[in-house]
């Protein structure tokens, strides 16, 4: 195999991995091919968070059936969520499928690689392997400035509505000196940020033989020289502890920036969603935040239309957006997924009436976002250079606070911090002109 082409759906952690599975393979001699039609073997990394991303990724595979049909050597591989999710049941309906392989199996990619290679029935491996979290493999980035970094795998929460700790498995940490090196090498590298990435960052640490917690990982990777800001996601809300607030307010390198999932606002709701905290506990939660770590940004997710949300329910939502002031939003229509708790409830909601919801909420939290980007107007903001602008100006970053940034200003200075002041402000961006 000379060449390899990896199509990524889902999120960051899938992104990451395709990033590991990218490093592995060149490892090995192949090279990644920018397009499908020019690889011996194409990767779909799947995600099944919601039946859209499934669709997707049929979609895509028919597409590949084609290609493979044009060209019969073409090697098709699946893996990721749905990889783990379906196994074999992906070959009852695309038989021409060569290689399957779960989220867990990627250390031994080269392997299951091999073997596919080798034998012309199609592989399938999603056994996974129990020291995945102990495992350090190669990663082939692709950006230079900011990178992610694995700080744990699977998830323990079993939120009612969720299939990751289906397919991702329990919660398992990465050891601290593991984390530490890889943030050492990118620094060495010439990285300048990284964003710790686990389903729930806040239960760090749970299970390791060397005593950890999130915060006092945030205290050893705000000691490595040369990074510049810290990131984290996910957060999950019942987690977030007073140490945690601290860090994140004591630590230079940290971001003023939280992701901090809420769901819905409705109480009777969360307790159906098994997400265990109250929508006042969480209020109270962001409260302090807010009055510790001053010009703190906040983002959340919302689910619209979970079994048995009834019109006051979903107010409870909309208020609790007007209440946060979140500076922006993920919000989704609830998706019934195979084999969660969620499905059996009564109550399902009809899908023009997730539609109007979900209209609702992202049409009241476009209003909020605007007014709370113009308040940045005339402020003074650190900015990462990280690349050339779309549009707007000829530079563009990023603010602690995590909003893009359009600046006129020479290329050389993309991968530095540049102070910048705010003149103007939509939804999406930002405009700034470089302080002196
Ligand atoms: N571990 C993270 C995020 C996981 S998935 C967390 O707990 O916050 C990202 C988001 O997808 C979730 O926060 C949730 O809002 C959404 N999501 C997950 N399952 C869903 C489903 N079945 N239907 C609709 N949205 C879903
Ligand atoms: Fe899914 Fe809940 Fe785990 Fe997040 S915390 S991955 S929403 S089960
Ligand atoms: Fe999707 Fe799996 Fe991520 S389901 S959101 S790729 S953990």
């Amino acid at each position: 195999m000379k060449s390899f082409h990896i199509i990524t759906f889902g999120c960051q952690m899938n992104e990451h991995d395709s990033e590991r599975m990218t490093g592995i393979l060149e490892a090995r001699g192949c090279a990644s091919a920018s397009v499908a039609g020019d690889a011996d073997m194409v990767i779909l990394n799947t995600c099944s968070i919601r039946e859209k991303a499934e669709q997707k990724f049929y979609s895509e595979l028919g597409r590949l059936k084609k290609l493979k049909d044009e060209k019969p050597g073409l090697k098709i591989a699946v893996a990721g969520c749905i990889a783990q999710q379906e196994g074999s049941n992906i070959l009852s309906r695309a038989p021409y499928v060569d290689l399957i392989f779960g989220p867990s199996d990627i250390a031994r990619l080269s392997h299951v690689v091999d073997k596919s290679l080798s034998q012309p029935s199609p592989v399938i491996d999603t056994a996974g392997d129990p020291e995945y979290h102990r495992k350090r493999l190669p990663a082939a980035r692709a950006d230079k400035i900011k990178a992610w970094v694995s700080i744990m795998y699977g998830c323990d929460n079993f939120c009612t509505y969720c299939v990751v700790p289906y397919l991702r498995g329990r919660e398992r940490s990465r050891p601290p000196d593991d984390i530490i090196n890889e943030v050492r090498e990118l620094a060495q590298k010439g990285y300048k940020e990284v964003t710790l990435l686990g389903q729930n960052v806040n239960s760090y640490g749970k299970g390791l033989e060397q005593s950890a917690d999130f915060p006092s990982l945030l205290r050893l990777v705000n000691d490595v020289p040369g990074i510049e800001r810290i990131r984290f996601v996910t957060s999950h809300p019942r987690d977030l502890s007073e140490k945690l607030t601290v860090a994140v307010r004591d630590l230079p390198k940290v971001c003023e920036f939280l992701h901090l999932p809420i769901q819905s606002g409705s109480d009777r709701i969360l307790a159906s969603m098994n997400r265990k905290y109250t929508r006042a506990e969480y209020l109270d939660k962001i409260m302090r935040l807010r009055d510790s770590v001053s010009g703190l940004a906040l983002t959340t997710d919302i689910i619209v239309g979970f079994p048995g949300e009834t019109e006051q329910d979903f107010e409870l939502t909309v208020t609790l957006l007007e209440e946060a002031q979140y500076d922006g939003i993920f919000a989704f229509k609830y998706s019934k997924r195979p084999g969660t708790a969620a499905l059996n409830l009564s109550g399902h909601v009809p899908e023009r009436i997730k539609e109007e919801r979900l209209a609702r909420v992202l049409d009241l939290q476009k209003a909020i976002t605007e007014k709370k980007n113009k308040a940045l107007s005339g402020t003074v903001q650190e900015v990462l250079v990280d690349g050339h602008s779309k549009r707007g100006g000829t530079i563009t970053g990023r603010t602690r606070g995590n909003k893009a940034v359009n600046i006129d200003g020479p290329a050389s200075l993309i991968g530095s911090l540049v102070h910048v002041e705010i003149i103007s402000t939509g939804v999406n961006s930002l405009t700034g002109k470089i302080c002196e």
